[in-house]
């Protein structure tokens, strides 16, 4: 794993670091929050730190895991699908998740697909991993999946969907989610959708008390 990483050359922070030295340079290249921290999250991150602190399970508290499970199974799509808590893990942020998924998904030499453009990350878990990995353009303009889009699909093991896309900002169609849904699974290739979770941090849905099991597992 050692020469894997030391071969890698994607990385955008020495994109960046080049970047930061030219005068009047606007900085697009890491996604700091242009918002304060909403204060309900804030209150229980203090409560979170005066309770006892320790290790979390492996999956991820139960009662957040359910908290998750209820969330979801009330989406619209999952009416029919039959979820049991042993499908919900939380893992340390979006990251972690995907290390997970690549790594038991494909094995060495397994191939994973990717959209163009997409978030830098996926290639270098790859890389590390000893994964091969590819990149098509998804969509055409009248968002539909592209032919060679299709080809790559039923060549790769496992692809990857990230709505909002980043670095686009793209988001899928009802209708093209379903499109590239049953390409994956006309294929037998593994989809991992990404999506974004920021309603979740609205506390909209969520209470304090699960909010503040959320931050001891972060
Ligand atoms: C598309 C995408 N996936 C995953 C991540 C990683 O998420 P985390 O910071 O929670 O590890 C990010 C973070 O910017 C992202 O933009």
């Amino acid at each position: 794993m050692r020469e894997r990483i030391e071969n890698i050359n994607l990385s955008i922070r020495k994109i960046s670091e080049k970047a930061a030295k030219i005068d009047d340079i606007v900085r697009f290249d890491i996604g700091q929050p242009s918002f304060d921290t909403p204060e309900h999250v804030k209150e229980a991150t203090k409560e979170g730190l005066e309770e006892k602190q320790g290790y979390s399970p492996m999956l991820g508290l139960e009662e957040m895991r359910e908290a998750v499970l209820n969330e979801e199974k009330q989406k619209k799509g999952f009416e029919g699908l039959d979820l049991g808590l042993e499908n919900v893990m939380v893992t340390t942020g979006g990251m972690g998740a995907l290390f997970a998924i690549f790594s038991a998904r494909l094995g060495r030499g397994d191939k994973a697909l990717f959209n163009d453009p997409c978030w830098g990350p996926y290639k270098m878990i790859s890389e590390v991993n000893g994964n091969e990995w590819e990149q098509v353009e998804y969509w055409n303009d009248d968002r539909e999946l592209r032919p060679e889009a299709r080809e790559k699909i039923a060549e790769a093991d496992m692809m990857v969907v990230n709505t909002p896309g980043n670095p686009t900002g793209y988001v899928l169609t009802e209708d093209q989610a379903r499109e590239i849904g049953e390409c994956a699974g006309e294929n037998d290739t593994f989809l991992s959708l990404m999506r974004s979770i920021t309603d979740w941090f609205t506390g909209k849905n969520i209470t304090r008390q699960q909010f503040t099991q959320m931050i001891q597992l972060l």
